[in-house]
């Protein structure tokens, strides 16, 4: 690993081994980008990899008297808009004059060893400083004093660069930063694919890809939560690519709120990647002397398809993302009172559905909504977080005794960020809502956004929640939050700083679930926001797991799942088992189908078992038995995604352990089909010299194999039905079917 200036060429070199970023110093003082891709060699010279301006009519040039300059034909590291270069910018400062044109110059560099923490906010760390070595390059803008730190850390195990820029007003007015992107890639051509995952709720993630056209193409949020509309993270890969061969390049963002992630084409077919918060709506003040960090944003770049692109993701942040005591443990399996419950519990029914999923060895009972204040429905109670005691006589302390006592942990579901009108904090302080004074403020299921870039908000809350936390034995913590942000404004903060709330509202978020994760490191924590509204990697550094999205229907599973594991590893992925008819799509499918999705991900239940038939809680036991011996390897192994859903009537996805000695094999068919075709699927990430026996969902004997032919030939994996009869097997085989394949190697 390396991170070299040549001071003949003025050119930057940050190397793996793997991969090579390359950008310069240009005449003009700015920094030009030349290669972001596989390894060059460190000592060359690329600077003829910044296309030379020719002479075309209508390009605006820098310098007087020549054709050879202008901005809007040369690759930038971090560009501006409106000083020749005419495309969108990575940044726009609003100074007193009321200008927004900026000149980064070059200043200084220093390389560092290991990775520099930021500020308040969520971002990938090392543990020992040889894992990493950073960049940090100062700039100015001369005229109006704004200095400009771009950051570029290179890991030595991940093909990854995780980027920053930091501002600081060194000069002597008051400017506003209207946008400051995480980061900026001008690519030299335009040949990509571009895929990206959206959705709604209940149908987050799902997988879209367009090839790039002239003009911007892009997805972001403006709700104040990543949203389940737009996942922070997009892909560029060859239109060649597949999920084991070809080029393709990942780029996300570290951050939980309103975030634009974009792709400009332009007229010479260069293309502009960016991503950082949402300039929609966004002002931040700088006086003299302060200063403003943006989130971090990671890109990746493989040549082994997008599996190979995500398991760079999944490697860095299960291991230098998520952090915690969680980060090294198994996911506990859960079973969860709402869908069983919804709002109708008492402290008996909760503990006979928590004995119930103890006796099938179940580990941790969580409670969801509903336990507190007079929360009885969706209208009441939020911002209270007294247990009620109708419910819970003995309150959140006994009952999480009487778990205890059975050997199960205990884990509780929050919404720290909102209120109802109806609770004391509300009728004691009105104005600690996001709100804009004077108008109208919009609900979203009944509730008030807490306003969290106040920090006294955020310490009150603290002070509530800390009592519960501290006076009973608790393990696990849900923490949701349940609508977008609306009238975005703040009563704790003069007018000139508006357009700074929805990012300190973020602030305020990240600073709580520091000190509670700090002041509890053995409560293992979960994020949620109606399922997958928050399901990003900013949540994922306070919180290991998230639930994925509120349609548990094993179907829709297939797609969120599929579409989720390009970016997030499974162990982020909260996937449970539910009941049939499914209470989101009332789709009837199997235990067995339901269980075969549910593994690949933080497995649990989210149903009263009690409910289930002798024959059907014995199956739940197997599933269990099975989800505890196969937990490791699904958490830890190499996942891949085989056959997507997306495009067709099949799914199929494998975790192959880190030795390669052992891989679980999932295949699923949607709707049944007569007389199917023989069947061979390609399994990619095995061992080629082993050979493997395989056994079908853990019981029938398939017979033994070599890696090579698994992975050359393939496995037969033609359909059981077929046309055929097959009773006398009592093989379920019609619609929502589902095989796992354990392959051991001998
Ligand atoms: C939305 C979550 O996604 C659900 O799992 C559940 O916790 C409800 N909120 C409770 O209100």
């Amino acid at each position: 690993m390396a991170i070299q200036f040549n001071e003949k060429t003025k050119q930057f070199h940050l190397t793996n081994g793997n991969i090579s970023y390359v950008f310069e110093i240009m005449r003009n003082g700015q920094l030009g980008q030349l290669y972001f891709g596989q390894a060059l060699p460190l000592e060359g010279n690329y600077s003829h990899l910044q296309d030379k301006v020719h002479y075309r009519a209508m390009l605006a040039q820098v310098y007087e008297n020549e054709y050879r300059f202008s901005l809007e034909q040369i690759k930038q590291e971090y560009p501006s808009y409106g000083t020749t270069d005419f495309r969108e910018g990575a940044v726009e400062v609003l100074q007193q004059d009321g200008s927004r044109l900026s000149d980064f110059c070059y200043v200084s560099h220093e390389i560092v060893p290991g990775k520099p923490k930021l500020e308040g906010l969520p971002a990938t760390y090392v543990e020992k400083d040889e894992e990493a070595e950073t960049l940090l390059v100062k700039l100015m803008d001369a005229k109006d004093g704004m200095e400009l730190i771009l950051s570029y850390t290179i890991f030595a195990n991940f093909d990854a660069i995780a980027r920053n820029a930091y501002f600081k007003n060194t000069g002597e007015e008051v400017v506003n930063l209207t946008k400051a992107m995480s980061l900026s890639l001008d690519l030299p051509d335009d040949d990509y694919d571009m895929v990206q995952f959206s959705g709604w709720w209940t149908r987050e993630r799902h997988k879209k890809t367009a090839h790039l056209r002239q003009g911007i193409q892009s997805i972001g949020s403006t709700r104040g939560q990543s949203s389940h509309t737009h996942n922070p993270f997009l892909i560029l890969k060859r239109p060649n690519t597949d999920e084991n061969q070809g080029e393709a390049m990942g780029f996300s963002l570290v951050y939980s709120g309103n975030f634009l992630a974009q792709v400009e084409v332009d007229t010479f077919d260069t293309s502009r990647v960016m991503l950082g918060i949402h300039p929609q709506s966004f002002c931040w003040q700088l006086k003299p002397g302060q200063h403003f960090q943006t989130p971090e944003a990671v890109m990746t770049w493989s040549d082994t398809g997008l599996n190979g692109m995500s398991h760079i993701f999944h490697e860095l942040y299960r291991s230098r993302l998520a952090h915690g005591v969680w980060r090294d443990k198994v996911c506990p399996i859960l079973i969860n009172n709402w869908e069983a419950t919804y709002f109708d519990f008492d402290e008996d029914k909760l503990v006979r559905i928590a004995s119930k999923a103890q006796e099938a060895g179940v580990e941790l009972f969580v409670l969801d909504d509903g336990w507190f204040s007079t929360r009885r429905d969706d209208y009441h109670g939020l911002g209270d977080w007294s247990p009620n005691k109708e419910l819970l006589p003995n309150g959140i302390t006994g009952l999480a005794q009487r778990i205890n006592d059975m050997g199960m942990k205990f884990g509780l579901w929050v919404e720290l960020e909102m209120v109802n009108k109806d609770t004391p904090i509300y009728k004691e302080h009105p104005d600690w809502i996001i709100h804009v004074p004077g108008r109208k403020s919009s609900h979203g299921r009944n509730q008030y956004v807490l306003d969290f870039s106040r920090p006294e908000v955020v310490d009150y809350i603290h002070d509530d929640i800390y009592k519960v936390l501290s006076t009973a034995d608790i393990s696990y913590i849900k923490w949701d939050m349940n609508r977008s942000i609306t009238e975005c404004g703040s009563a704790g903060w003069p007018a000139a700083q508006q357009g700074e709330i929805f990012h300190r509202y973020i602030l305020g978020v990240y600073d709580l679930y520091e000190r509670l994760t700090s002041e509890f490191p053995h409560i293992l924590f979960e994020s949620c926001a109606s399922g997958g509204g928050r399901f990003d990697p900013g949540m994922f550094y306070y919180a290991p797991q998230a639930w994925a999205s509120d349609d548990s229907d094993a179907c829709e599973r297939l797609f969120i799942q599929y579409g989720t594991s390009y970016c997030y590893p499974l162990s982020f992925i909260g996937s449970h088992v539910s009941i049939t008819p499914n209470h989101q799509v009332f789709r009837n499918t199997s235990l067995k189908f339901r269980g075969d999705v549910a593994y690949f991900g933080s497995f649990g239940y989210e149903l009263d078992l009690g409910r289930l038939s002798p024959e059907e809680f014995e199956e739940v036991k197997e599933q269990i038995k099975f989800m505890k011996k196969y937990r490791q390897l699904i958490q830890y192994g190499t996942f891949y995604r085989i056959k997507d859903p997306f495009a067709g009537n099949e799914a199929a996805w494998m975790v192959v352990s880190p030795d390669k000695k052992q891989a679980i094999f999932g295949f699923y068919r949607m709707l049944s089909k007569s007389c199917m075709p023989f069947s061979l699927t390609k399994l990619p990430g095995l061992d080629e010299n082993a050979t493997y026996h395989v056994t079908i969902d853990n019981v029938e004997e398939m017979g033994s194999f070599t890696g090579a032919e698994l992975m050359r030939a393939g496995l037969v994996t033609t359909d059981e039905a077929c046309g055929e009869q097959k009773t006398e097997k009592k093989v379920f085989c019609g619609d929502f079917y589902s095989r796992l394949f354990l392959l051991e190697a001998k």
